[in-house]
C-alpha cells in the first residue's frame, strides 16, 4: 500500500517536486496527502497545485508562540491521514508539541551530518573550507538536525566553489537520495537499532550513481 505523506515546506520546493516526480513515473510507491508550508507564498504550494495535490498555508507569524503553530500543523496533518512527515526545506524549528505528535518525521539535510547543521549547511561547509560535503536523510528527534541517518550523499567541493555553487550540485543529489530513502521506507525495509538505520537487502545498487559523489546506502533502480 502506497505511503502517505504530509510534506512541509518553506520555499522554492525543488525536493517536493522530486518526490512528485518519482511518484509520477512509479518508482516512489507513495501519496501525497498534503503540501503544507508556513509560508503563504512559498513556491512550492504552486507546485502542489499544478500537481493537483492538496495543499495549505499556515502563515506561522499568526500563532502566538512555537507550540501553538505546531499545534494547529499538528491538527492539519492528522486531519490528512498522513503515515509520515516529509520536511523538505521547512525551515522553522520544531517543538516537542510537534515531534511528539508523530511516530515518523524525516528530513533532508544539505550537508554530511553531524557537521554544518543549521539554516545554511551548504554556505557553512564551503566557507569552513571542507573538501568533501553532501546531504543527509535522517529521522527526525527532538534535536535539531540529529536523529538517526538513512542516507547520505558525498559531494566534493570543487576549488573556489561558493556555498551557492556547492548547494546547487548537493541539491542534484538531494532530489536522488529523498525519493529513495522514503521508496525504502514504503517497502518496510528501514530498522533503527541505537541510531543505527538498517535498510535491508541495501548495498548492491542497481543505478548507476553520478560522478562525482557517492550514495550511501547506494541507490536503487529509478533514483
Ligand atoms: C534544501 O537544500 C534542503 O536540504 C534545505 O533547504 C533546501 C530546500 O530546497 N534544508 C535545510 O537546510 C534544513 N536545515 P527546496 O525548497 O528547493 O526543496
Amino acid at each position: 500500500m502506497a505511503l502517505k505523506l504530509a510534506v512541509l515546506v518553506s520555499g522554492g520546493g525543488s525536493n517536493l517536486q522530486s518526490i512528485i516526480d518519482r511518484i509520477e513515473d512509479g518508482a516512489l510507491d507513495a501519496e501525497i496527502k498534503l503540501v503544507l508550508s508556513n509560508k503563504p507564498d512559498a513556491y512550492g504550494l504552486t507546485r502542489a497545485e499544478k500537481h493537483g495535490l492538496p495543499s495549505v498555508a499556515l502563515d506561522h507569524t499568526a500563532y502566538e508562540s512555537r507550540e501553538a503553530f505546531d499545534a494547529a500543523m499538528v491538527e492539519k496533518i492528522n486531519a490528512c491521514g498522513a503515515d509520515i512527515v516529509v520536511l523538505a526545506g521547512f525551515m522553522r524549528l520544531l517543538t516537542s508539541v510537534f515531534i511528539n505528535a508523530f511516530k515518523t518525521i524525516v528530513n533532508i539535510h544539505p550537508a554530511l551530518l553531524p557537521s554544518f547543521a543549521g539554516c545554511h549547511g551548504q554556505r557553512d561547509a564551503a566557507d569552513y573550507g571542507v573538501k568533501i560535503s553532501g546531504a543527509t536523510v535522517h529521522f527526525v528527534d527532538e534535536i535539531m538536525d540529529h536523529g538517526p541517518v538513512i542516507v547520505q550523499a558525498a559531494v566534493p567541493v570543487l576549488s573556489g566553489e561558493d556555498g551557492d555553487a556547492l548547494g546547487a550540485r548537493i541539491l542534484e543529489f538531494e532530489h536522488r537520495i529523498y525519493p529513495q530513502a522514503l521508496q525504502w521506507l514504503a517497502e518496510g525495509r528501514v530498522t533503527v537499532k541505537d541510531r543505527h538505520v538498517f535498510v535491508a537487502d541495501a548495498g548492491k545498487p542497481k543505478a548507476p550513481i553520478t560522478k562525482p559523489g557517492l550514495v550511501n546506502p547506494p541507490l536503487e533502480e529509478g533514483f
